[in-house]
């Protein structure tokens, strides 16, 4: 009997010495994925990696299209939320005819219905957005 029961307990042992492992493991991984670099993270949506280097970088302003392309598309390439798609002449022509060029611009700043105030990106002057704006109308007649 004292046989099996020192077995038992070396069984008990082995078992909580590999949870341990597994959990070890479990852990590692947990940090592997938190300290993926930031690109891989970013990249299923939003390259937000390409969007911090450039801001963080010079200082010149991003074109229109590095702003949409980090910034806008997220919602505009998919139409997520009911955002007018960039391409759908006809969404845009309509809400350019409703409130111009200036208003799109305003919209595209402030905010708009469901259209959050710069499309989010806080760090965005007021040119950058406008130029993001002209991006998305010309490529959307
Ligand atoms: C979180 C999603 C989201 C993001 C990000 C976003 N938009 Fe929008 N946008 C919307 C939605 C939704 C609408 C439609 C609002 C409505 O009419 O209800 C919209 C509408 C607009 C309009 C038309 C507004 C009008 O007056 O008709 C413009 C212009 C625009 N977005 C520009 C931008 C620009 C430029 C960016 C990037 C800087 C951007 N959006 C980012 C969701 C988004």
């Amino acid at each position: 009997m004292k046989f099996v029961s020192l077995t038992i307990k070396t069984i008990g042992l082995a078992a909580a010495i590999a949870g341990f492992t597994a959990s070890v493991n479990a852990a590692n991984e947990t940090a592997a994925d938190r300290t993926k670099p930031i690109g891989e993270v970013c990249m299923a949506g939003d390259p937000c990696a390409a969007a911090a280097v450039a801001s963080a970088g010079t200082g010149e302003a991003r074109s229109g299209e590095q702003v949409y392309s980090t910034k806008c598309f997220t919602c505009h390439a998919t139409g997520a939320a009911g955002a007018p798609k960039l391409g759908d002449a006809a969404a845009w022509a309509a809400r350019l005819s409703e409130r111009g060029e200036d208003g799109m611009y305003q919209s595209a700043i402030k905010g708009f219905k469901a259209m959050p105030a710069k499309g989010l990106c806080m760090d965005c002057s007021d040119e950058e957005i406008k130029g993001a704006v002209d991006h998305i109308l010309a490529n959307s007649k």
